[in-house]
């Protein structure tokens, strides 16, 4: 199937891309390297052998990418492109609505343009906020408490309207991801924080490889059995694996919308991960509790049943696979000018 992926560098992106490739699909990638480095695309190609194609644009071009969309005619979209920081997004509210809601907007005009009926969109858990109960399925009340998640939850809603839309043809897998992490097994590819990392695993992994001089543990008194919050971590290859099956079920035409949480169904807490991090890199890891985060909850863990049975996938990779491949990229980063491809 031809695949149009945008947002195809960055860090779920690139690792969808490679399982994308792998189950032999033809990928276009549109990227603008906002928020993702120019080596990423050598180092995809490395993993699979292939030459990738690349058309560096915005999405909110809405004249380039529907000269993409005309010369490659895909089956369907896989549409990642967006800011993702929760804390940027409340400081830059509208640059978040415009990227993350009206990229989407003129991504599924120029969609409509082609006859392109089909979409993967890269949504989140954290339309949830606070759960009121773990494990949370898709039928939980959303309500995001940050502008991120209120342009995620918008984007849904926008993609649920083109779908129903008098004589639309379009069909959607709308994928809810918890907390992706983890790396490429190569460690050729994974996350690459801008400055001080906002999210907890790598700033494990830069504690362990010594930038750091320990880890803040934000609140341990959460009604949690060890008091620090508890996350459903996923691995960045599982997650990108649901992205080939959704495509596959939408193929199907298993329903004309589908929501599905991707999660393992499993939360692990703050310690926990620290303690496996620890087992990994051999040694222990600083860390100091301090208060909560501001904006945090408790836990938040999916239940994935949905995705599981429709999709027939579920996440495979253990908590120890998660830490082995995070720390395997954090030390190829580390040492060396991980923005410079000629040392790797
Ligand atoms: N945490 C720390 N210290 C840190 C960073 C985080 O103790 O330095 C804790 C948090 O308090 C939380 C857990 O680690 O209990 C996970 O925090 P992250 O920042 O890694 O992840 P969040 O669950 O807060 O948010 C993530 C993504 C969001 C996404 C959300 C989906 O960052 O973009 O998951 O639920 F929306």
């Amino acid at each position: 199937m031809k695949v149009l992926v945008t947002g195809g560098a960055g860090f779920v992106g690139s690792h969808t891309v490679v399982e994308l490739v792998a189950a032999g699909h033809d990928v276009q990638v549109v990227e603008n390297f906002c928020n993702s480095e120019r080596w990423i695309v050598e180092r995809i190609e490395r993993i699979t052998g292939q030459p990738l194609a690349l058309d560096e644009l915005d999405i909110r071009d809405h004249a380039a990418l529907l000269a993409t969309l005309k010369r490659f005619q895909p089956d369907a979209v896989i549409h990642f492109a967006a800011l993702k920081s929760v804390s940027e997004s409340a400081e830059l509210p509208a640059r978040y609505y415009d990227v993350n809601v009206g990229g989407t907007a003129t991504l599924l005009e120029a969609m409509q343009e082609v006859g392109c009926a089909r979409i993967v969109f890269s949504s989140s858990a954290t339309v949830y906020g606070q759960p009121e109960a773990c494990p949370v399925p898709e039928s939980a009340p959303v309500n995001p408490g940050n502008p991120y998640g209120r342009t995620k939850l918008i984007g849904e809603w926008l993609i649920r309207d083109c779908v129903a839309a008098p004589g639309a043809s379009l069909s959607a897998a709308i994928l809810r991801y918890f907390n992706p992490v983890g790396a490429h097994p190569s460690g050729l590819i994974g996350e690459l924080p801008r400055g001080v990392p906002n999210n907890l695993a790598p700033y494990i992994t830069q504690t362990a490889a010594g930038q750091r001089d320990y880890i803040r543990v934000f609140g341990d008194d959460y009604a949690t059995p060890d008091g620090t919050g508890v996350r459903d971590y996923i691995h960045v290859v599982d997650l990108a694996k649901a992205h080939v099956a959704a495509l596959d079920a939408l193929v199907r035409n298993e329903a004309r919308e589908l929501t599905l949480n991707l999660g393992t169904g499993r939360g692990y807490s703050v310690l926990e991960l620290i303690e496996t991090f620890s087992s990994v890199v051999g040694h222990a890891i600083p860390y100091q509790r301090q208060g909560r985060r501001v904006g945090d909850i408790g836990e938040c863990w999916a239940d994935p049943s949905r995705a599981n049975h429709v999709l027939g996938w579920r996440a495979e990779k253990s908590l120890l696979d998660i830490c082995a491949d995070a720390w395997r990229w954090q030390q190829a980063c580390s040492g060396r000018d991980a923005l410079d491809p000629a040392v790797a």
